[in-house]
């Protein structure tokens, strides 16, 4: 158990949790890289949760950034409802984080271009270029091997941008877990854990 959750003061905690957020995409052995992302589905399909990656994390804005397929269910799902909750666990570090946030769908624009040139020419290229839209019934199991540029940008990324509105601290340790509640106004409320 980190001594640290003993440790660690209100004044620090915000900065000490944006610090493990903003190392974590840059990082592929954090476990805060590939939080689960929770929607609320369209039609009663009830919640949505599935995991993403963490692309980029801001700790002056305290927005968070995941790329995406465009035609995925979870983009109309935040055009309809754009409250959304990040869960994030580490093992290491004994801590949950539930980020609730707001968010807005980029389709295009120079923030897309930008990672499109990057994903571009990775192996990752391919989960954005199939030619049937995620979720989509096909004849096999098989790995699609067809990918297409039926797209008016030649690719389907789309970025979630996410404003943090509150986040949920949970420390567990031997020694009695902790909780806190935290706002980008600089609110931290104790919780019973
Ligand atoms: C480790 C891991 C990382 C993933 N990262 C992403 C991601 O960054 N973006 C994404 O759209 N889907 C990602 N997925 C796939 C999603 O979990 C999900 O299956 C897919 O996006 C379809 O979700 P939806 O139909 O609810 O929109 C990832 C899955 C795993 C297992």
């Amino acid at each position: 158990m980190p001594q640290e959750n003993l440790d660690i003061s209100p004044d620090h905690l915000p900065a000490r949790l944006w610090q493990e957020l903003t190392r974590a995409p840059h990082d592929r052995h954090h476990d805060w890289r590939t939080p689960i992302l929770a929607t609320q589905g369209i039609d009663g399909s009830g919640p949505q949760a599935r995991t993403v990656v963490l692309r980029h994390a801001d700790a002056s804005l305290w927005t968070l950034r995941v790329y995406t397929d465009a035609r995925s269910a979870k983009c109309s799902e935040l055009l309809a409802q754009p409250l959304a909750q990040l869960t994030f666990w580490s093992k290491r570090l004994n801590w949950q984080l539930r980020v609730s946030a707001l968010a807005t769908v980029d389709f295009e624009g120079e923030q897309v271009n930008a990672a499109w040139e990057r994903v571009g020419q990775s192996r990752a290229a391919a989960d954005y270029l199939s030619v049937l839209p995620p979720g989509n019934p096909q004849s096999s199991g098989e790995p699609a091997t067809e990918h297409s540029g039926n797209s008016p940008h030649g690719h389907h990324l789309a970025i979630l941008n996410f404003k943090v509105c509150s986040m949920d601290w949970l420390a567990l340790s031997k020694d009695g877990h902790r909780r806190a509640r935290l706002t980008p106004a600089g609110m931290l409320q104790w919780l019973v854990p």
